[in-house]
């Protein structure tokens, strides 16, 4: 089949969170299992590409004809169409400009338009959040009298949904979209454009990126406005779990750890605790119990009562590490207590590196979220054998299995109420677990024998772009 993988991120020419890892792997896997699959993103200031020639193309926005640039880079043997267009893109970060929803909905649109340029017509576009979103929109829309277009089925993937992409009606006006997709039953939201709106109504197939979250969005409570919506497509909606990459997340090849182990070496994971300790400044307490933390530092991540509990969790005698970028709210709390306490250290930056070493340091890894679509975090520290400690929503409910209510097959510790003290419940719970020593090996090896791989969600996939492909049917 003939993929066309689209994204506003994709590690690793350019990563922010979750979605870039994911795009920077179920592609790959998609491509072992033999389909030919290719990766759309923009250009950005920091992502490198090979000097070759860019091929210019032509951007049309309603009347209005505009220039994109195009060129080839790779991640792994995966071609990735890098749309270049400097007064959008070529700026230091991917994100979080004003003019957002102009760079994104250009970059929809673009994604049609460079097919002819690249001559590459896809079976599937997938797109994957609401940055690309509009897509499946132009394509039954302006694209819809080409038979070319008009053969390409498309997937929406929503990675999460708090992030809907809800601009003025200019932007729709702006883009060329037609009047007939403005209105409740389309692109329409309470009076603005919303982009994952659009991908829903209008994508083919549309999945979330764990069957929990699947169901739960489409709840009052995890819905975000959108879960009757969600819920009058039912039909076309599923959850399918993410993977990890195992040659990124390896501890047995890892090039950012002090010491590589396996499962059969776990002993050798101490030392890396050792060395984490020290780039911390912790004390080289063996017996503490070292919790990690690697996050967005947002309200999503659970830190309105993580940052309420911290006290109680540091007068545990353990030792805690967190490193994340976010929200100034609960930033300056969290670092105004670590100058207080010598237990608590705190990197506000994101740094690729130091995350390796800390899911292969501590001896725990922390996820209290409040909702979480699927979780990478959780499932990169079970790969380290770093036990997680999470609450019960999203794919950390359909990845961590709780110890104390399952001993035989547990891999962490969860808890269900967004609680202070149902988190700190599940902290003691862990933390009186390690210092028992009992069974400390073979939760670790259970964490470390799951399978987290792409291997059956990117046949799930595949199975997903076989349900979305055919005619489509003009708006
Ligand atoms: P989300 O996508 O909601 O941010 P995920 O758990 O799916 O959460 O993925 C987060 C990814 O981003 C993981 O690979 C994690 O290691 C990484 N990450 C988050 N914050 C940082 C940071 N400050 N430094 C390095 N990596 C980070
Ligand atoms: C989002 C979600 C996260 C998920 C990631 C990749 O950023 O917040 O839960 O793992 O996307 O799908």
């Amino acid at each position: 089949m003939k993929i066309l993988f689209a994204s506003a991120e994709a590690y690793p020419l350019a990563k922010v969170g979750g979605l870039g890892d994911v795009a920077g792997s179920l592609p790959k896997a998609l491509k072992a299992l033999g389909h030919d699959v290719r990766i759309v993103m923009p250009r950005y200031g920091m992502v490198q590409a090979p000097r070759e020639e860019v091929v210019q193309f032509p951007v049309h926005l309603g009347d209005a004809n505009h220039e994109a640039g195009l060129r080839t880079a790779r991640i792994g043997q995966v071609p990735v169409y890098l749309i270049e267009k400097p007064d959008l893109y070529d700026r230091p970060k991917v994100y979080e400009y004003d003019d957002d929803g102009k760079r994104f909905g250009f970059f929809c649109k673009a994604i049609l338009d460079l097919l002819p340029a690249a001559d590459f017509w896809p079976d599937v576009i997938h797109t994957n959040d609401w940055h690309s979103a509009l897509v499946p929109a132009f394509l039954r829309s302006t694209a819809s009298q080409d038979e070319r277009f008009r053969r390409i089925g498309t997937v929406l993937t929503i990675h999460n949904l708090l992030h809907q992409g809800l601009f003025p009606r200019q932007l729709f006006d702006w883009l060329g979209l037609p009047g007939s997709m403005w209105n409740h039953e389309g692109a329409e939201f309470y009076g603005q454009l919303n982009f994952m709106k659009a991908g829903i109504v209008f994508a083919d197939c549309v999945n979330t990126v764990s069957p929990t979250y699947a169901k739960e969005i489409q709840t009052l409570e995890f819905g975000e406005g959108l879960d009757g919506l969600l819920r009058s497509y039912a039909a076309k909606l599923s959850g399918i779990l993410n993977g990890i990459d195992h040659d990124v997340w390896n501890p047995a090849k890892d090039p950012f750890l002090i010491q590589k182990y396996s499962k059969s070496t776990l002993e050798k994971k101490s030392a890396d605790k050792v060395a984490l300790q020290k780039e911390a400044g912790l004390p080289p307490d063996a017996k503490a119990p070292l919790i990690g933390f690697v996050s967005r530092v947002t309200a999503q991540k659970g830190f309105d009562i993580l940052v309420e509990t911290f006290p109680q969790i540091l007068q545990m005698g353990i030792q805690f590490v967190l490193l994340g970028t976010g929200e100034k709210k609960y930033e300056d709390p969290v670092s105004v207590l670590a100058r207080t306490r010598s237990d608590l250290i705190v990197w506000l930056k994101y740094d690729e590196a130091l995350a390796h070493r800390i899911y292969a340091g501590s001896d725990f890894f922390l996820m209290p979220s409040k909702f979480e679509p699927c979780g990478l975090g959780q499932m990169i520290s079970l790969r380290y054998g770093t036990i997680p400690i999470v609450r019960s929503t999203g794919g950390l409910a359909d990845t961590v299995v709780d110890m104390t209510a399952d001993p035989s097959t547990g891999n962490g510790f969860v808890f269900r109420d967004y609680a202070r003290d149902a988190l700190l419940g599940a902290v003691q719970r862990a933390v009186a677990f390690y210092r028992a020593r009992k069974g400390w090996r073979s939760i670790q090896r259970r964490a470390m024998s799951v399978d987290l791989s792409w291997k059956a969600s990117a046949r799930q996939y595949v199975a997903l772009y076989e349900r979305a492909r055919g005619p489509l049917v003009g708006a």
